[in-house]
């Protein structure tokens, strides 16, 4: 018998450009080295059954994708649903599959595990049915089979990363053309994540209301999206101004990394967790505290990074010394807050594929 193919999916770490997607702007972001992979069985009748290595139970629902997103439990399923039901909006054929998924993208972290699991069954789900998607239509449906399965209005910058990303390379993504110029990440830098031990998801944090402020900012100025409006425009409007100030900072980081200039890179995630901060409102004390502790161990700079409220700090630091700072930084976090860190160095990997 023929093995079963195995489809990845790796979760994404978003180095600048927080709040930035959903106004169609620019974002710099990392497919990371861990992933979510699935295992794709045909099944002769026209189910899509899925399990799960992490949580309990099948889901079991129709191919055809009439079964409803959110009311599929158990509720790990509903983004299978979701999934199921876009391809077959976009014309998918009615096959039957057996996903066996597993996955090692830290849950709740900000890491983007629910689009890599979205990515990582949408490329099984197509393949299995001899259904083909370009990119951007993979990772545009994938962002709405999380529409669909939450209702969390996220952005496209996640599953487009899973989606494209580059080993070795960072992602200059623009949001409105869906285009990419992959940035080699020089060798002597490392990226560094750490957890702050305040689990978050997104369904249950206000990045949904965020947005929304936003957003509100942009038809206040009588546009659709704030990638459009100017400094002036927002120079009073903390929400506005966090958007517009975020977007100059990844032109100005992305540029950084194409001329290597390492020194430029620091500050500029620290203007961006200000911003979140201050303006944007999207942080927490513990978060802005791993930043603090983290920069004081010696990394170039840190930001949140994802929706916020909980979850991952991003950090740069240099490749010789990142253990050390990893080491420093979590032990002052522990006592500083009783909290317990965890800190992985990650790197730049491949977007999805087919892997078997
Ligand atoms: C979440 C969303 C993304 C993006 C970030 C904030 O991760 O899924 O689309 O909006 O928050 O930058």
């Amino acid at each position: 018998m023929k093995p079963s193919p195995t489809f990845r999916a790796p979760g994404r770490v978003n180095l600048i450009g927080g709040q930035v997607d959903y106004h169609e702007g620019w974002v710099v972001s990392l497919a990371i080295d861990r992933d979510v992979r699935v295992r794709a069985t045909a099944r002769a009748d026209a189910r899509v059954i899925a399990r799960s290595a992490a949580f309990d139970g099948a889901v079991d629902i129709a191919a055809d994708g009439s079964d409803d997103p959110p009311a599929t439990r158990p509720d790990w399923g509903r983004a299978i649903a979701g999934v199921t039901r876009v391809l077959a909006e976009l014309g998918r054929a009615p096959v039957g599959v057996e996903l066996a998924i597993s996955s090692n993208v830290p849950v709740g972290a900000g890491l983007s595990s629910s689009a890599a699991v979205e990515v990582a069954c949408a490329l099984a789900l197509s393949d299995v049915a001899g259904f083909a998607l370009n990119g951007g239509e993979l990772a545009r449906g994938a962002q709405r089979a999380e529409h669909l399965a939450t209702g969390v209005p996220c952005g496209i910058q996640d599953q487009m990363t899973s989606v494209c990303g580059r080993a070795g390379h960072a992602m200059f993504l623009d949001c409105r053309m869906l285009e990419v110029e992959h940035l080699p990440l020089p060798p002597e830098l490392s990226v560094l994540v750490v957890h702050s031990g305040v689990p978050r998801t997104l369904e249950g944090s206000p990045y949904a209301q965020r947005r929304a402020e936003s957003e509100a900012v942009a038809a206040r100025l009588g546009l659709r999206v704030l990638r459009d409006a100017t400094p002036d425009q927002v120079r009073e409007i903390p929400r506005g101004r966090h958007a517009v100030t975020e977007m100059e900072r990844v032109h100005a980081f992305a540029e950084a990394l194409r001329g290597r200039d390492l020194d430029a890179l620091g500050p500029l995630m620290l203007a961006s967790h200000a911003s979140s901060r201050d303006d944007m409102e999207v942080s927490i004390p513990e978060l802005d505290a791993l930043v603090e502790c983290l920069v004081e161990a010696g990394a170039y700079g840190a930001r949140l990074t994802g929706a916020g409220f909980g979850g991952c700090v991003v950090a740069l630091g240099p490749v010789q010394s990142t253990g050390a700072i990893a080491d420093r930084a979590t032990e002052q976090y522990r006592a500083r807050t009783g909290l317990e860190p965890t800190a992985w160095v990650v790197r730049g990997s491949a977007g999805a594929n087919r892997s078997g």
